[in-house]
């Protein structure tokens, strides 16, 4: 694909990126299922930070689809998978890439916890195209192309209409990095007396997908990679959610921080990360 493709062969080509996408999230959480319960070899990349032989096997599915059918994109995969990176900074590579997490939630799949999904996004010039989201265990297929809405196993998704926080179901994760719990504990914190539930499933694409689904009404965390939310923010944005950082500026899936929510919580969400105001307070 050059960049100065026609609107119709643009299209077209994204279509293909869709179902090569479809087809490699789909077959990697298969394999990630089949997986779940054998023994399992698990590396540490940092204290508690992990990394199994489950997420090595079903990122070399899906960066072996995408190689395959599109050679000339660039990939970045969390496991270290590559595509065709321009060979200097500055210098003119594909307008596509490939961002994916081949397992996100890795800490729930080390411990047999059946909660997880592989999250695949597209983007072109550095704008989110196609977003992905598969969990096996339910047989969720979460799909988002920009401009075109997003899809739960094909049926429409719309964000919830919760209009106040005491009415609100939010999420939100933890760090592998020990000494940023306690600062993210104090947002935690004053969110909690002002909130109808928090709950945690430790997989940032599928607490998008939730936002998108209307099944959480909010979600925040930092810091995240671009991978665990660039597919899950078009999923989002397309459903009718409302998609930020911490001080309200654009989503950017390298920017490391994500506010998501139905919009109408939006504002509130924000003023209490920011400790502006606590939940019970705004
Ligand atoms: P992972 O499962 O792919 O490792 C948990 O809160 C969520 O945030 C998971 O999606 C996890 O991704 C991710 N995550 C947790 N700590 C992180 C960190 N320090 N940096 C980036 N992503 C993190
Ligand atoms: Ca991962």
């Amino acid at each position: 694909m050059s960049d100065v493709e026609s609107d119709t062969s643009r299209s077209a080509a994204i279509d293909r990126v869709v179902e090569v996408a479809i087809g490699a999230a789909t077959d990697a959480g298969t394999l990630l299922r089949e997986r779940l319960t054998r023994p399992r070899d698990v590396q540490y990349k940092g204290t508690v930070d992990i990394v199994t032989d489950a997420d090595r096997a079903s990122e070399t599915l899906i960066a072996g689809r995408i190689r395959e059918t599109f050679p000339d994109h660039r990939i970045l995969g969390e496991e270290g998978a590559r595509g065709a990176e321009p060979e200097r900074e500055g210098a003119a590579g594909s307008p596509y890439g490939w961002l994916i997490d081949p397992l996100d939630g890795t800490t729930n799949y080390a411990h047999g916890l059946p909660t997880f999904a592989v999250s695949i996004g597209l983007e072109r010039t550095g704008a989110m195209e196609v977003g992905v989201v598969y969990d096996p265990m339910r047989d969720e297929l979460f799909v988002a192309r920009r401009g075109q809405g997003a899809t739960c196993n094909g049926r429409p998704l719309h964000v919830s209409g919760t209009d106040a926080l005491i009415g609100a179901i939010l999420t939100t994760g933890f760090s592998y990095n020990l000494a940023e719990r306690t600062g993210q504990a104090e947002i935690w914190g004053r969110f909690l007396g002002g909130v109808q539930a928090i709950r945690q499933t430790g997989s940032a694409a599928l607490n998008l997908c939730y936002v998108a689904a209307g099944r959480i009404d909010g979600y925040w965390e930092r810091p995240l990679r671009p991978w665990d939310v660039a597919a899950g923010a078009l999923i989002v944005s397309e459903a009718g959610g409302r998609i930020g950082d911490f001080r309200d500026q654009p989503f950017d899936p390298y920017g490391a921080e994500v506010v998501a929510s139905n919009g109408r919580l939006h504002e509130a969400m924000l003023a209490v990360i920011a400790g502006e105001a606590t939940a019970a307070g705004a």
